[in-house]
């Protein structure tokens, strides 16, 4: 059961990766996420191989398995914006507003999310839910400040869990906060953004998707 439930949901991720591909255009600047819904955009762009673009990564993974298939990486400052953002998420909505983090990249997620024109997040069918927030929520901190944010965390309604053992492409650490009632994406954003000592929030509302791909048992969805 597990493994025919673990094989829909890559088949969907892969579709929703190669449906990607159709927003990639020769030249663009293309700003590459993390996660293994991204991996197959990453084999399948290397495998079409686009020409001339300018790809910007959003994580230490991600570039390394774009270096390995033959495709380098060029500075987020020196590209200036980003035509197009491709990512995965670990919860969605209708709204475009999703939770990212599972991976440990949001912060280089958000701030590539940010610099982007369009941002096309790339999910199989089991990561759209009716309201965020089953996915425990990521939120990376300064490692000093880990305690005073979790006990924040609390306040703020959640139950925070310290990811022992993980360090972020930044250095930092991160919190994964559970049973979180997020009934409005923008305004918790906002809320948990204010904690001194909190570097990034794993929502992503204030910025959301652009388009949605979700790749589902026979084919692809498209929301905008
Ligand atoms: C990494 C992320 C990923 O996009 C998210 O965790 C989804 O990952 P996957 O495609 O492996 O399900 O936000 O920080």
């Amino acid at each position: 059961m597990f493994r025919k439930t673990q094989v829909n949901q890559d088949a969907g991720k892969k579709r929703a990766a190669l449906a990607a591909l159709a927003y990639v255009d020769h030249g663009m600047a293309l700003g590459v996420g993390t996660g293994s819904t991204v991996d197959f955009f990453i084999d399948a762009l290397a495998e079409h191989g686009h020409r001339k673009l300018r790809l910007v990564s959003s994580s230490e993974r991600s570039t390394e398995r774009l270096g390995r298939l033959g495709l380098d990486v060029t500075e987020l400052s020196a590209v200036g914006d980003v035509d197009l953002y491709v990512d995965g998420a670990d919860e969605a909505t209708n709204h475009l507003h999703l939770i990212k983090g599972g991976g440990g990249a949001l912060t280089r997620e958000k701030i590539v999310a940010g610099a982007a024109r369009k941002f096309v997040c790339i999910v199989d069918r089991s990561k759209l839910v009716g309201r965020l927030g089953a996915f425990p929520l990521p939120v990376e901190v300064i490692p000093m400040a880990r305690s005073f944010v979790a006990r924040q965390l609390v306040k703020a309604g959640g139950q925070p869990v310290w990811r022992k053992d993980f360090v972020t492409d930044n250095g930092n650490q991160i919190i994964d906060v559970r049973n979180l009632e997020i009934a409005n994406p923008v305004e918790m954003e906002t809320r948990l953004n204010q904690i001194p000592g909190v570097v990034t929030v794993g929502l992503f509302a204030h910025r959301g998707a652009d388009v949605l791909l979700i790749g589902t048992d026979d084919g692809v969805e498209v929301m905008t």
